[in-house]
């Protein structure tokens, strides 16, 4: 049997490089080999405040983008999860075997919440919602990038809480981390990941920004005052994220790519990387801009719903039958 794959993208703010490379490139090359689940996890967007106006757009530019990248709708469903009551009813279940202890364990939340006076509890709950997503699916791999480790290894406990308590009806899913590139970093700060929330906007490339845009960002980055191209992650930070999205992009080993630049200083070596990710986005850019403009990516959106309803109903009815939700009819 084909195996399955499920991931999704929170829709809020512009899509960086990092999760280009963490998430959306490996959905490109995974989608010939399994059957795909690509989704736009609109409700996890709003465990942190967002302004609804700019939410829906946001949910419909990355419909278009996942499209623009390369992801052939007649072969995946590619849908919103709010379009899918059952996420929300999953989410709901495995909250139910959750414990507040491991919830509050996650680094993200502690992340996001610590400091705060007050959070929403959707903060807390997200990751069983994340593994409501993944396991309705019967999933067996989950493309993302390094920073969902945790989240990846709390729904496979779920997963193995559920079946050992009531039945055996999930698949245990494995991750699916790129091999290189599992964690880009910030421009600006490179020993902490590049983040789409990150308020310096020159710290993070989109796959939106304009040539101009990404020549300046890249020539502001963070390096050092040693003037070597040369991958030492610990000592050259800056310089070995560079070298990372370098390679990843121009397909080039990272040895090659020092050879490449021996002796020469990092003005050559920018100014090339911004022309290696440029030759790669610009496509995609003019790509994007046609599609939102399209009735088809509504069309593909409906269609894609419509799958991903029917395959977690039948989750959702198995979830229901052995927790003893519902009733039984009288024949
Ligand atoms: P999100 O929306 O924050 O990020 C989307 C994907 O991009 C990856 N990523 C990165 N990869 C490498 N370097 C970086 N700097 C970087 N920043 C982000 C993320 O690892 C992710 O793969 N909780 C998820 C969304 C989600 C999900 C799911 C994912 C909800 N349900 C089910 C998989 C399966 C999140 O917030 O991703």
């Amino acid at each position: 049997m084909v195996k399955r794959i499920f991931s999704g993208i929170q829709p809020t703010g512009s899509v960086t490089l990092g999760n280009y490379i963490g998430a959306l490139k490996q959905f490109v090359e995974l989608q010939h080999e399994y059957d795909c689940y690509f989704c736009i996890v609109d409700q996890h967007a709003i465990t942190v405040p967002q302004n609804p106006l700019e939410l829906r757009k946001s949910i419909r530019n990355l419909a278009a983008l996942y499209l623009a990248i390369g992801l052939d709708p007649e072969k995946n469903t590619i849908f919103i999860q709010s379009e899918v009551p059952a996420h929300a009813q999953a989410g709901w279940m495995l909250q139910c075997i959750s414990t507040i202890g491991e919830l509050e364990r996650m680094t993200q939340f502690k992340d996001k919440a610590t400091g705060k006076d007050s959070v929403h509890a959707g903060l807390l709950t997200y990751p069983p919602l994340m593994a409501g997503d993944i396991l309705l699916y019967n999933s067996d791999l989950v493309p993302v990038g390094d920073d969902q480790k945790q989240h990846i290894e709390l729904t496979r406990d779920l997963a193995e809480r559920f079946n050992k308590k009531y039945n055996d009806i999930f698949t245990i899913p494995e991750i699916s981390l790129p091999k290189v590139g599992a964690r880009i970093m910030s421009l600006q700060e490179p020993t902490r990941k590049m983040s789409k929330s990150d308020s310096n906007k020159k710290a993070t490339i989109t796959l939106l920004d304009d040539p101009k845009q990404i020549e300046k960002k890249i020539k502001s980055a963070i390096t050092d005052s040693e003037g070597i191209v040369k991958y030492d992650k610990e000592n050259k930070p800056g310089v070995s994220n560079l070298l990372s999205i370098y390679s990843i992009f121009s397909k080039k080993s990272i040895q090659d790519i020092e050879k490449l630049y021996e002796g020469k200083g990092y003005g050559d070596f920018k100014s090339d990387l911004a022309d290696v990710i440029l030759s790669e986005i610009k496509p995609i850019q003019d790509r994007y801009h046609e599609l939102l403009e399209s009735t088809e990516l509504d069309e593909i959106l409906d269609r894609g719903a419509e799958k991903a309803n029917l395959e977690a109903n039948k989750m959702i009815k198995k979830m229901s039958n052995a927790m003893g939700l519902g009733r039984k009819r009288k024949k």
